[in-house]
């Protein structure tokens, strides 16, 4: 008879890759407006759990829109679905114990419930990223908002297409009020004793 070590006679769960990582998971979904700081927060704070010694997963909106949702636009409905994927996609992650920070504008609460649902509501950590429209439409980054306002863009979020504020987010991050290294510390914050092996 072999001798095999207790955990391999068993089906490995989220606990043990979490042992082995040493580290515990969770899913930081990162919700606003385009060009309200989401993206750049976010790999700002991967950036620091790497030098950290965390494993860590970024999805956003963008890349996944050339993928495994290439096939979805910006009405209502495709929004949910390009959501559900995304959400499906980041418990899987999840479950692997890797830090799974995601950046999606998430406009309705129908849509983060959704992703709050598929995840698992201890697992689902809401962080509004806040800057105001008219801030957003300065920045421009992408020149997405000039676009819009000259009907290039249909169901543009904040123009022709809803955003409603959370009401009780995880943590709010003031991007036109604080700068970019105050917001990724005090998102750091906020998340390592979640993501640390007591
Ligand atoms: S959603 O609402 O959560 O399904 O959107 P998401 O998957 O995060 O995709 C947002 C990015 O798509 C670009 N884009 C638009 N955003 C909003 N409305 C419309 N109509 C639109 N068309 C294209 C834009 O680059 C968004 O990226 P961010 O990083 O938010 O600026």
């Amino acid at each position: 008879m072999q001798n095999i070590h207790p955990i391999f006679d068993k089906v490995l769960s989220r606990q043990h890759k979490e042992q082995l990582l040493q580290q515990k998971s969770v899913v930081i979904w990162m919700i606003g407006l385009s060009g309200s700081g989401k993206s750049t927060i976010a790999k700002e704070v991967e950036k620091s759990l790497h030098q950290q010694g965390f494993l860590t997963q970024l999805l956003d909106g963008d890349n996944l829109r050339t993928g495994i949702n290439n096939n979805l636009g910006f009405s209502e409905a495709d929004r949910l679905e390009n959501i559900r994927r995304s959400a499906e996609t980041a418990k899987l992650f999840l479950n692997c114990g890797i830090i799974t920070i995601c950046s999606f504008i998430s406009p309705t609460k129908q849509i983060r419930e959704l992703a709050a649902g598929v995840i698992g509501q201890e697992d689902f950590l809401e962080v509004y990223v806040n800057a105001p429209f008219e801030e957003c439409e300065r920045r421009d980054v992408k020149g997405l908002y000039a676009k819009a306002r000259k009907g290039e863009i249909k169901n543009f979020t904040g123009l022709d297409a809803p955003f409603e504020a959370p009401e009780q987010p995880f943590l709010e991050l003031r991007t036109d009020q604080k700068d970019l290294p105050t917001c990724t510390q005090e998102l750091l914050q906020a998340i390592l004793p979640r993501i640390q092996i007591s």
